[in-house]
């Protein structure tokens, strides 16, 4: 069978052009409209991407109307059940799961790249005490090429993949620096006993006056709200690194420039808006109202972990966080109204007629940032809890890209301003 083309013809002009179609291992057929400009001579216009594909990628698979996600063909469902988040990381970053040598190999090289150089401490103490540990952490991120330059020449594979290791490595000690620098507390430095999350618990939550047990229910809940949110290709702050990237940009450019992408509320910043939303709501007997505000068009209030750009079904990751929620309550003990709530909410809005036209669900977020409040995690902190596990994404994709010879970034426009006019002298004005 020949491949696929479509055939369009321009009325005006009576030219017309055979495109061809492309098809991945699994998706969409696409069409490659390159060649546009130069036969017919238009552009296309598509704001928000809604139907473009910006790159070709083997790494993230998402069926938005299945609620299908795998990571390198792995089911997260799969992942989320038997493997760890330096496991799915290392998948991430080379395509294939690691054998238990290579597992242990990574685990050193990340282990021993935690640390952070003593004036990043020095630099993340110049912020004032309360900004947001989000803002510091674009900033501290994006200092690190002025730290870490020995090795930057992109060219060099190695160099590219140490790179990504240092990252994947430092994040959790930079966030963890940064929570501590807003409680007023000495810098907690990585233990190199413990495993990625467990040292992360460590780094936020150990005072040097008492011995600090990790809680295994808490590592556990948190490794895997690592694993969900490491990657889910070509989102805002993805393809934000890859732009950034495209231009040639050293990699720590790149994940500062997707870590503010990650902070705003119609992305990352969900999580953390979830949780007002829900102090907002306050009673089960308020979810009526709160659910006729996001309906109307005339309010700008959008029901905060609901809807998705990709999914048209129930978020796989929401499913998976659903569970985990109730268990972690449970173990540790904790009753959230907070719970309750997001419950009745989900409940109301899948049986509103607006939301199942419009085929918007649960995403990711709706629930995570219950869990991250019960492992004591405060809200300022939940985006930047997604940050230290999307990293391994934004790496991983920039390694791929930087991999592939790939033209700079550099979208085009439908220009609306005037038409040409002449300056005049200000004193003529
Ligand atoms: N509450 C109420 N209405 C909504 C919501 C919502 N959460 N989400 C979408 N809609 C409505 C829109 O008003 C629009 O209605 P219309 O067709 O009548 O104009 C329709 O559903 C489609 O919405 P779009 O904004 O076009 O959908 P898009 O794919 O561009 O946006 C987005 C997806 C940004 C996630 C959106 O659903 C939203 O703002 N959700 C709330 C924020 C959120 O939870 N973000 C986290 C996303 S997951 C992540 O990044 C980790």
């Amino acid at each position: 069978m020949s491949d696929p083309r479509v055939y369009i013809k321009d009325e005006s002009s009576g030219k017309s052009l055979d495109l061809p179609v492309i098809r991945g291992t699994e998706g969409e057929p696409t069409l490659v409209i390159k060649s546009l400009p130069s036969t017919l001579g238009y552009f296309t216009y598509d704001p928000g991407f809604t139907a473009t594909a910006s790159c070709t990628s083997s790494i993230t698979f998402i069926d938005g109307g299945k609620g299908i996600l795998r990571y390198r063909g792995y089911p997260i469902e799969q992942l989320a059940a038997g493997s760890n988040f330096l496991e799915v990381a290392y998948l991430l970053l080379t395509g294939e799961l690691p054998s238990g040598d290579e597992l242990d190999e990574f685990h050193h090289d990340i282990t021993y790249h935690t640390m952070i150089h003593e004036k990043l401490n020095t630099f993340i103490s110049g912020f004032h005490y309360d900004a947001h540990p989000m803002a510091m952490m674009a900033g501290v991120v994006g200092s690190l090429s002025a730290f870490y330059h020995d090795k930057m020449d992109m060219e060099n594979p190695e160099h590219r993949m140490l790179a990504a290791k240092r990252m994947i490595a430092k994040m959790p000690t930079i966030a963890a620096a940064c929570y501590r620098h807003h409680m007023g507390w000495p810098t907690a430095y990585p233990k190199n006993t413990l495993n990625f999350t467990e040292r992360f618990l460590h780094m936020m939550f150990s005072v040097p006056s008492e011995p600090y047990d990790i809680n295994p229910v808490a590592a556990k809940a948190l490794d895997l709200l690592f694993i969900l949110h490491a990657d889910h290709e070509q989102n805002a702050s993805t393809s934000t690194v890859r732009l950034v990237g495209s231009t040639g940009a050293n990699p720590y450019a790149c994940v500062a420039a997707g870590i503010s992408a990650l902070w705003g509320p119609a992305h990352g910043g969900a999580n953390e808006a979830v949780l007002k939303m829900l102090d907002e709501i306050g009673d089960v007997s308020n979810v009526g109202k709160f659910i006729d505000r996001a309906k109307d068009k005339n309010d700008p209030f959008r029901l905060m972990g609901f809807g998705h750009r990709v999914y048209k079904n129930y978020d796989p990751r929401a499913s998976i966080i659903r569970a985990a929620a109730y268990e972690v309550l449970e173990e540790l003990g904790t009753r959230d109204p907070l719970m309750d709530l997001a419950m009745e909410l989900e409940r109301i809005a899948l049986e509103d007629e607006y939301f199942v036209s419009k085929k918007l669900y649960p995403n990711v977020d709706f629930y995570s940032g219950i869990i991250y409040k019960a492992l004591g995690i405060p809200r300022s902190m939940f985006t930047v809890m997604f940050a230290i596990a999307r990293t391994v994404g934004w790496v991983s994709q920039w390694l791929e890209q930087e991999g592939t010879p790939t033209p700079i970034g550099r979208p085009r426009q439908v220009y609306s301003g005037p038409g040409e006019r002449q300056y005049v002298p200000v004193e003529t004005r």
